[in-house]
């Protein structure tokens, strides 16, 4: 009786969630700061440093910024809170008006929303060209620490997703969610983490609009970062892979400042394709409608407000539980040994920020806040160590180059 009663509720469980692939959903616990699942209508707090993020549509979604005002992003990426354009997950919420521009886009293989505003009115300092944030950081617990994410987006249910990325500067962020795989295109490469000097439109390619547009569409699947295919070889795509290039010093065993280099010198100007969107719908602006005033810094409400409630049901399975088991990319020319680089901090990096970027790569991440190509930008300041063994390590230089087109090793 017993055991049938578990039987029947298991497989009501595994019901419940779809199948996904293996790297899709994420299997650990919530961020320390966060609460356990995706929660709409909590209590406005805007002291908060919750870390959960969600990714629902074009009016509900959150962006990861410093919890304290005038500050570089790349200063405090393993700090960085979230703000919601809904009061939930015990986040900040972000103030109506504050967006300015958002284009949300849903594929096969993940979720992306790339959009324009004034973030010096939460905590961005002015001019930042910004930061990226991803699940890995220099310890691998995320940057931000415990920083988590959710899209109902898959499957209309509350998933934690395991892969993401996210830009965010002053005037410009690009975030995605990756909620699908297959043995092509792993999760961990089409939300690659390690380009972060490249810009939302290299990493995340998709049809970017000035300010002033609310659009939510399907879109097509874009190349993981950095990937360009070459060739076709028994029905198999060969890809080869980009990776940005930047020298640096650490001090080795010996005590003594050791250069290293790490990337491909001849950096290519554009993904090899710009993915099409389609089914748009777009709206006038987004907005949450609470007043400006129970939303300014530092503010806290006692309950929550009425009329925000509406919350999917949250996933209910074990994660991972009915992971289909794709196996690990293999395909052609599969990511290099380059791939295996990993963020460490640099405090010398943060204070030598888009002066690395070259050329174009630092129209805009020069300090200007005027908009373009530019923002979560190329140029922006980063901190990258060839293997964790280098982390304290000091870059000296980030070097990319201008260079034309996909020559690519
Ligand atoms: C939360 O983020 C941490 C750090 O990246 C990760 O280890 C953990 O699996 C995530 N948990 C969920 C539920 O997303
Ligand atoms: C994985 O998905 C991509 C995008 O749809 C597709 O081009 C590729 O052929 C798929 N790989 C496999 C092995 O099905
Ligand atoms: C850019 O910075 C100037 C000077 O700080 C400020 O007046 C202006 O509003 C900013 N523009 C944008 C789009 O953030």
């Amino acid at each position: 009786m017993f055991l049938a009663a578990l039987l029947l509720a298991s497989s009501a469980v595994a019901s419940v969630r779809a199948a996904f692939p293996e790297g899709v959903i994420a299997t650990g616990t919530q961020g320390a700061t966060n609460p356990p699942v995706a929660t709409m209508g909590t209590v406005i707090d805007q002291t908060s440093i919750a870390r959960l993020i969600s990714v629902n549509s074009i009016d509900d979604f959150c962006v990861y910024a410093p919890a304290e005002p005038n500050t570089k992003v790349s200063d405090v990426e393993g700090e960085v809170v979230a703000w919601c354009t809904m009061p939930r997950n015990n986040a900040r919420v972000i103030p109506d008006g504050v967006i300015t521009g958002v284009t949300f886009l849903k594929t096969d293989f993940y979720v992306q929303i790339m959009g324009w505003g004034d973030f010096t009115k939460l905590t961005v300092a002015n001019g930042d060209s910004g930061g990226e944030l991803d699940p890995h950081g220099a310890t691998g617990v995320g940057n931000p620490v415990g920083g988590n994410v959710t899209t109902t987006v898959a499957d209309g249910l509350d998933e934690p997703i395991e892969e993401w990325m996210m830009y965010m500067s002053a005037s410009q962020f690009c975030l995605r969610a990756c909620t699908n795989a297959n043995s092509t295109y792993a999760a961990k490469y089409m939300c690659w983490h390690e380009l972060d000097v490249m810009g939302c439109e290299f990493v995340m390619p998709g049809t970017y609009h000035e300010p002033g547009t609310f659009e939510s569409c399907d879109a097509d699947v874009a190349y993981p970062p950095g990937w360009y295919p070459t060739a076709t070889v028994n029905g198999q795509v060969q890809f080869s892979t980009f990776a940005q290039y930047f020298e640096g010093v650490y001090t080795g065993g010996n005590g003594l400042p050791t250069a290293y280099t790490v990337g491909t010198t001849v950096t290519p100007d554009a993904p090899y394709t710009i993915p099409s969107s389609s089914n748009c719908v777009t709206t006038s602006t987004i907005g949450n409608g609470i007043d400006a005033s129970l939303l300014t810094a530092g503010a806290k409400g006692s309950t929550p407000l009425p009329g925000f409630t509406s919350t999917p049901a949250t996933a209910a399975s074990a994660p991972g539980s009915s992971a289909t088991g794709s196996a690990p990319v293999t395909a052609g020319g599969s990511p290099s040994g380059s791939l295996s680089t990993q963020k460490i901090t640099s405090s010398s990096a943060k204070s030598t920020p888009s002066s690395a970027g070259s050329g174009s790569a630092s129209a805009s991440g020069s300090g200007s806040n005027t908009t373009g190509s530019s923002a979560a930008f190329r140029g922006a300041s980063i901190a990258y160590g060839h293997g964790g063994e280098y982390a304290g390590i000091t870059i000296v230089s980030i070097v990319s180059a201008l260079a034309a087109i996909a020559l690519l090793h």
